[in-house]
């Protein structure tokens, strides 16, 4: 029996210093496997004799449960120790505050958008919207600009590729919004009012010009629309925009799409190195405008003995630079983070101009 002990103290030791599942098994196939010291022992029983097997068989088996038992608890100990460290080594504290990220910034000429959009929209003018590749039909046909007209060479277009027997209209990369007056006439037929602002663009690269850029066009179409109508429109535009009274000059121009044409100036000074909107007696042009011209309105399927009405164009990527003090027009789109956080406007703290 003296055996038994130390078969016992030596596995019930094994087992509690055991670290790994892999040693427990090999504690388990040296004591209870087939060739293991306890099924040896057990093995013998049948060379004992009846008395010796009394008192032995039931004390193996008792050893062998033991030494089973402890096996068992040491794998269960094991096992929650394991799911333990695991716990602690994958702790995460999910009422953390998050890593700091700067955000990001709206760029300028959205600011203005939105800005233009919200004064438009107080004076009742929806905005209305057409692709920015256009088919050279709306893009000039329709608003006058025939094809020997020289301000279709001027416009610097840019024309979509066609391969050779491709017989679709041409389609070009729109010079201007003007494309969405047609568009707005054919879709609501009069009477009209509406403003679209959108992407531009013109071959042309320097430093006043980029090949992409931004305008504004407006058009208000009724049965008697004037040139007044648009005077006020557009001082009551601009004196709300840069927040204080701004008057404008008109100046007779030509546009094919318009009849008269005129080009707006608005006041300025110039004082000091400065440009000051609204004061001084100095003129800064800002837009091109005109009642739309029979042949235009005919296009969008008006009839021009019933209605008529004014359109201007105005340039959005000028009145940001004017507003809010923007140099040089290429820093618009060279998409310089130092930039756009200067000139960028925070999401939540945008000045609006919509009614609060
Ligand atoms: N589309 C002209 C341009 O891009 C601007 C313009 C002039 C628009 C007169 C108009 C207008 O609606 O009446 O240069």
């Amino acid at each position: 029996m003296d055996g038994l002990d130390d078969l016992r103290g030596k596995y019930l030791n094994g087992i509690g210093t055991a670290a790994t599942e892999a040693a427990l098994e090999d504690l388990r196939l040296a004591a209870l496997g087939k060739k293991g010291e306890v099924a040896g022992l057990m093995r013998e029983l049948g060379r004992m004799t009846p008395e010796e097997r009394q008192t032995m068989g039931p004390a193996l088996n008792a050893l062998k449960d033991e030494i089973d038992a402890a096996l068992r608890a040491k794998k269960a100990a094991l096992g929650d120790m394991a799911l333990n460290e695991r716990l602690r080594s994958e702790w995460l504290d999910v009422t953390l505050p998050a890593r700091p990220r700067r955000l990001g910034s709206i760029h300028p000429v959205s600011q203005v958008m939105e800005e233009c959009t919200a004064l438009f929209a107080d004076m009742g003018f929806a905005v209305a919207e057409g692709p920015q590749v256009e088919t050279d039909w709306y893009n000039f046909d329709a608003l006058n600009i025939v094809p020997e007209h020289p301000a279709r060479q001027e416009h610097d277009t840019f024309f979509m590729h066609r391969a050779e027997g491709d017989t679709r209209p041409p389609h070009v990369l729109r010079t201007h919004t003007s494309p969405v007056q047609i568009r707005a006439m054919q879709s609501q037929g009069a009477p009209i009012r509406i403003i679209a602002p959108g992407r531009v663009y013109r071959m042309d690269m320097d430093q006043t010009h980029t090949p992409m850029f931004h305008q504004i066009e407006g058009l208000a179409i009724d049965r008697d629309i004037s040139m007044a109508n648009l005077k006020w429109v557009l001082e009551e535009f601009f004196s709300a925009y840069f927040g204080t009274k701004v008057k404008t000059r008109f100046r007779a121009s030509h546009f094919p799409f318009t009849e008269p044409g005129a080009e707006v100036d608005i006041q300025c000074s110039w004082s000091g190195g400065s440009l000051k909107v609204g004061e001084g007696d100095g003129w800064l042009e800002v837009l091109g405008s005109g009642m739309v011209h029979p042949s235009v309105l005919r296009a969008g399927g008006i009839d021009p003995d019933q209605w008529q009405g004014f359109a201007f164009g105005m340039g959005i990527d000028r009145m940001a630079m004017l507003k809010y003090g923007i140099p040089d027009l290429r820093a618009f789109f060279e998409s310089d983070l130092r930039w756009l956080r200067h000139y960028g406007f925070s999401a939540l703290d945008m000045p609006s101009v919509h009614a609060g």
